[in-house]
């Protein structure tokens, strides 16, 4: 990997154009931001390039609507930086841009370009730039034109985000032993090569959330209207010494009432909607041994409310000395509701991109500035 960083370029950016590309994708609610982790581990390349004097161009995406507006992350943003708020690289003249001054261009996929990578887009956001920065972890696994596009037409960079995240997450790769690995939400067939490589490299791991269910149907319990893709597991997963298996489930009725029950006892009408307290305790029991912990993905269905186990592990890691690593959009929405986002030695930004980074050692974003 030899990417080159925007901090050594201190001292030769007063005056230059930069176009930064971040990760804002943050969650809003009637025009209100209502979490600002992403803005805030945005900050810092942003507060580097102003202070530097350059004169910045942030472009980023939020939502998945066409229709979706970069406003309130403008306002969010404002908090920290002065920032200027504009339609689109034609109504932004940089001629009359003084050295420090931030732009933010609106949502990126209002055009249809981004997802598209297409070129001319490509083309039309880097005219009268001089530098690109990448620093959207989050979305470095996509193959859009601000990932994979820009970066082959002008000189590029990482940005300081994408340093942090790269060297946390190289780091989880060759864990300190005794390791310990949890996987948790959804779709088990995405998430079988990185459970895989996790049982090969973590001294343990625990599987939870949807994907336990999947363990379970393998195993030939009953898991009733659970979430589950097939039930197939291949047998190097379900026979492996490292795989530790849950205890205990909460399983809900149709008419919506939860139990904890011992996994094989429910009922053909209930669905596993969370871990169970007596799993939680026991990998809270031994979980004082482990130097190293990574994280990722909810133990339930934690949009229906059931977030105990989430926020009961959370809570685990965070008493230990260990060296955690943490990320998942879920899992970190709900370890910020428990007030423990400094407990954590780190947090990343990124959901997929984070998983496919574990996977495959990089991301496409990331080949992008190599290759450039
Ligand atoms: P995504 O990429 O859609 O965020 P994830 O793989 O991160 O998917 O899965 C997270 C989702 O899995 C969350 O919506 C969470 O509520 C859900 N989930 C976790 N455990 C369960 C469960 N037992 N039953 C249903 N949904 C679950
Ligand atoms: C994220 O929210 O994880 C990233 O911003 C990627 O967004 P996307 O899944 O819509 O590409
Ligand atoms: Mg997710």
């Amino acid at each position: 990997m030899n990417v080159r960083w925007i901090q050594e370029q201190k001292g030769a950016l007063a005056g230059k154009v930069v176009l930064v590309r971040s990760g804002l994708n943050v969650p809003v609610e009637n025009g209100v931001v209502i979490n600002d982790f992403r803005i805030r581990k945005a900050l810092p390349t942003l507060q580097f390039l102003h202070e530097e004097g350059a004169k910045i161009i942030v472009v980023a995406h939020i939502g998945r609507e066409q229709d979706e507006t970069l406003k309130p992350v403008a306002t969010e943003l404002e908090k920290h930086l002065p920032i200027t708020f504009v339609q689109t690289r034609d109504t932004l003249n940089i001629t009359a841009m003084h050295n420090g001054d931030i732009v933010l261009l609106e949502n990126m996929r209002q055009d249809p370009r981004e997802v598209a990578n297409d070129d001319s887009f490509a083309l039309e956001l880097v005219r009268d730039v001089d530098i690109f920065v990448q620093d959207a972890f989050a979305v470095c696994h996509r193959q859009h034109t601000s990932i994979v596009g820009i970066p082959k037409l002008i000189p590029s960079f990482g940005g300081l985000l994408l340093h942090d995240e790269i060297t946390a997450l190289t780091s989880a790769l060759n864990p300190q032993h005794p390791a310990l690995c949890i996987l948790g939400g959804a779709k088990f067939s995405t998430k079988e090569p990185l459970i895989k490589k996790f049982l090969a490299t973590y001294d343990d791991v625990f599987v939870g959330g949807a994907l336990q269910n999947e363990i379970l149907a393998a195993r030939g319990f009953v898991v009733g209207k659970s979430v589950v893709e097939d039930g197939r597991v291949p047998e190097d997963i379900l026979h492996n010494d490292a795989l530790r298996d849950a205890i205990d489930v909460v399983a809900m009725a149709p008419d919506e009432t939860a139990r904890t029950v011992r996994v094989g006892a429910v009922a053909p009408d209930e669905m596993i909607v969370d871990i169970g307290e007596e799993t939680i305790a026991a990998i809270a029991a031994d979980i004082g041994k482990y130097k190293s912990i990574l994280w990722n993905g909810p133990m339930g269905w934690y949009e229906k409310g059931y977030d105990a186990a989430t926020a009961a592990l959370a809570h685990a890691i965070a008493d230990t000395d260990a060296y955690s690593i943490v990320g998942g959009g879920d899992t970190v929405a709900v370890i910020q509701k428990e007030h423990l986002e400094d407990k954590f030695d780190f947090v990343s930004t990124g959901g997929g991109a984070m998983l496919e980074f574990l996977l495959n050692k990089s991301l496409p974003g990331i080949d992008a500035l190599t290759e450039n």
